[in-house]
């Protein structure tokens, strides 16, 4: 079966009803895929379950932009959810950041135990590689694979979180070059082939692509945002430990430009991820507004 490219496209809606469903279509298919979940499926759903899944409404998002039917993005949006499930559990387990909390609920090594989270991990990542290897891509879902296979990899995800750990242990902090390098790495590459899905999906390179400037600068806005909140947030409504990073002694961005000039960059970036979408017209309204909510949000 080739991919469905409608001429016309639907229009965007605002942002909490696209995220909202976004949120629903993601669940419901990865109840169809793991039916009757044994502990291992439970844990995997409860690592799944109940975040902002940013993530894969990005993928939904890219992908009605560029014309290519929903009933074949909730896949790549499940997949890549998947990805950052099991990136989030295992970095939630004592041998890494050592968190409890996580979304306001136990983190899986403590609901159940540190084998049961790093098996939960290690099979949604198998599971994501799965969705995204269907037939039903074609030729242009071979481009899905290997790019999820190097920015989820070790160009990828996994080294920005070996930069990250490493940094723990320098004696000199990281200057904002490094800092911005493993951020790029740790969050900003699995935000990349959220928002390239579409265009991978419509036979474009995602190189040089609005997409990838638009994931670019809100990879790093997420990040900017998420210290912040380390920072700013209280514990109860972001969901997880605060307060964790100064404790652990990390140079993030807040350490080293100050939280005004964190804010302000911050800011900075969202102006320039609207602004590379700016070739899409009003199509593109739900992604800019997702560029704002990702630096505004509490959580
Ligand atoms: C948190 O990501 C981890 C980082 C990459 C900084 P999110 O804030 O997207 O987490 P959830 O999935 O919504 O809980
Ligand atoms: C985790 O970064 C990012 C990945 C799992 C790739 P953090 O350690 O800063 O995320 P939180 O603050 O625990 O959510
Ligand atoms: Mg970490
Ligand atoms: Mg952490
Ligand atoms: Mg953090």
């Amino acid at each position: 079966m080739d991919l469905i490219r409608h001429t016309g496209l639907l229009d965007p809606l605002p942002l909490a009803d696209a995220m909202e469903r976004a949120q629903a279509g993601i669940t419901a298919r990865f109840t169809e895929v793991t039916p009757d979940p044994d502990r291992l499926g439970k844990a995997m759903g409860h690592a799944l379950i109940g975040g902002k899944m940013l993530r894969g409404f990005l993928v939904l998002e890219s992908c009605r932009l560029h014309g290519i039917d929903a009933a074949l993005s909730v896949d790549p949006a499940l997949a890549i959810e998947c990805m950052h499930a099991y990136s989030l559990v295992h970095d939630d387990l004592p041998c890494m950041d050592d968190d409890d909390m996580r979304r306001g609920r136990p983190t899986v090594h403590k609901q159940w135990d540190e084998a049961t989270a790093v098996l939960a991990g290690d099979a949604l990542q198998s599971l994501a590689f799965e969705l995204i290897s269907h037939s039903k891509f074609g030729m242009k879902g071979q481009m899905l694979v290997k790019m999820l296979a190097r920015l989820g990899g070790r160009y990828g995800m996994v080294r920005g979180q070996m930069q990250d750990i490493a940094a723990e242990t320098m004696t000199t902090p990281l200057t904002l070059g490094q800092i911005s390098e493993l951020q790029r790495n740790k969050t900003g590459k699995l935000i990349l082939w959220a928002c390239t899905a579409g265009p991978m999906l419509a036979g474009d390179s995602p190189k040089d692509h609005p997409m990838q400037t638009y994931a670019q600068a809100i990879g790093l806005a997420f990040q900017i945002a998420d210290d912040i909140l380390d920072v700013e947030g209280d514990a109860a409504t972001v969901g997880k430990a605060t307060g964790k990073d100064a404790n652990a002694g990390k140079a993030t961005f807040v350490s080293l430009m100050g939280l005004d000039e964190a804010k302000r960059r911050a800011d900075e970036l969202v102006q320039s991820a609207c602004d590379a979408l700016s070739v899409y017209g009003d199509e593109a309204a739900t992604l800019q507004e997702a560029a704002r909510f990702i630096v505004d949000r509490k959580s």
